[in-house]
């Protein structure tokens, strides 16, 4: 029985370049694809990705479920808030009716980020995290509130309940979780990532690069089109019907490597040197004035800073590999473009 799949996000940085790839993944046989969208704009052009738009009036509280068990779908790529328990839970539940239906197997493949792995939620940071640690699930629980800042500690929570959910329900979970994604999107719509975004926001609006941090903290990075790998073979082993890790061992980190950022922070002030987007290369160091500067220009509070382009995450990818996904770009890669990322930026920064 051909599985029909939904895509939400689908004009998002990830969710768009997950389309448009689509085509030459070489996918196994599946189903309709169907894509979430919210507007006449986005219903339109989520047909040249030959994908069905479909759209949910959220505020009904049966439409979700209605969605999913008419168009029987029976895999969710949810590519929007790591917050989000709401739409989670509802689209594990009614995955779990289409399998109660038909007998499928079905999958919820819910979008976190490397961030609810690092010290802006306390996860440990001694050593590398494996994302096939065992003991993740647990590490998460006892992470539950404990971070600084309550939206994290939400995506947290969003995670543990999207595993326990679908275990109660009998669906297959996995926890996908970008990094410093970079590259230009391939989708329709947003074609810029987040965090390489907000270190070009705040330094354009100071015109002068700044790190966060002390001592040289590293983070994960990923390419977009490793990112989308990750996706597409984590789609190509369900399609096959291949059991791969899922629910408590379904943590899958898109990433080959980690920078550090003041690396990261380095080549960018370059790059906007070159563009007279700074007026010098150094990196000086925020203190609390310029943190509030920088806030301002992020459109969030200074104490928020230092989530948005700074941080240590020692979460690394081995499930990955073990499914046969093989990333393109090493992680220098990211430094070496640079340049490409920051003109890319600056053309389509919102003021
Ligand atoms: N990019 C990264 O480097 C990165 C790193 C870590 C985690 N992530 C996470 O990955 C996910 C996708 O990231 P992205 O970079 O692709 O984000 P993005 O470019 O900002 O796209 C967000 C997508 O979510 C959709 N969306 C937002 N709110 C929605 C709602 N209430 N109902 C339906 N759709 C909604 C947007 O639709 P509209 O166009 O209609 O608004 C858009 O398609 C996000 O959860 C993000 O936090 C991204």
């Amino acid at each position: 029985m051909a599985h029909n799949i939904l895509i939400t996000g689908g004009s998002g940085y990830l969710g768009g370049t997950l389309l448009a790839r689509w085509k030459e993944a070489n996918l196994p046989p599946h189903g309709k694809v169907f894509a979430l969208v919210r507007s006449q704009h986005q219903e339109e052009a989520v047909k040249q990705y030959n994908a069905e738009p479909i759209s949910i009036n959220f505020d009904d509280a049966g439409a979700l479920e209605t969605a999913i068990i008419d168009n029987d779908i029976s895999i969710v790529f949810h590519l929007f808030n790591p917050t989000d328990t709401e739409y989670s839970v509802a689209f594990i539940k009614a995955l779990s009716e289409v399998k109660k239906r038909t007998g499928k197997e079905v999958h919820f493949v819910f979008t976190t980020g490397a961030k609810i792995f690092s010290n802006h939620v306390a996860a440990p940071t001694d050593k590398p995290l494996l994302d096939t640690d065992p003991a993740l699930f647990e590490i998460q629980k006892n992470m539950e509130n404990k971070g600084p800042h309550p939206r994290f500690n939400q995506a947290v929570k969003a995670n543990n309940i999207v595993i326990e959910t679908a275990e109660q329900y009998g669906v297959r979970s996995y926890i996908f979780a970008p990094c410093i994604v970079y590259g230009k999107g391939e989708g329709f719509g947003n074609p810029i990532s987040i965090q390489t975004v907000a270190i070009v926001q705040a330094a354009k609006a100071l015109r002068q690069v700044y790190k966060v941090d002390a001592g040289r903290p590293t983070w994960p990075v990923c390419h977009v089109l490793d990112n989308t790998g990750l996706y597409l073979q984590i789609l190509r082993k369900i399609l096959s019907g291949e059991e791969i890790g899922h629910g408590r061992s379904g943590y899958y980190l898109a990433s080959p490597g980690s920078i550090a950022w003041d690396d990261l922070y380095l080549a960018i002030a370059k790059a906007m040197k070159q563009r007279n987007a700074v007026d010098d290369i150094s990196v000086k160091e925020a203190d609390d004035d310029i943190l509030g500067k920088m806030g301002d220009a992020l459109k969030c509070p200074k104490d928020f800073v230092a989530v948005q382009v700074g941080g240590l995450c020692t979460f690394t990818a081995e499930n990955g590999k073990r499914i046969g996904w093989k990333p393109r770009y090493e992680p220098q890669h990211i430094l070496e473009t640079a340049d490409e990322e920051v003109e890319l930026i600056l053309k389509h920064l919102k003021d």
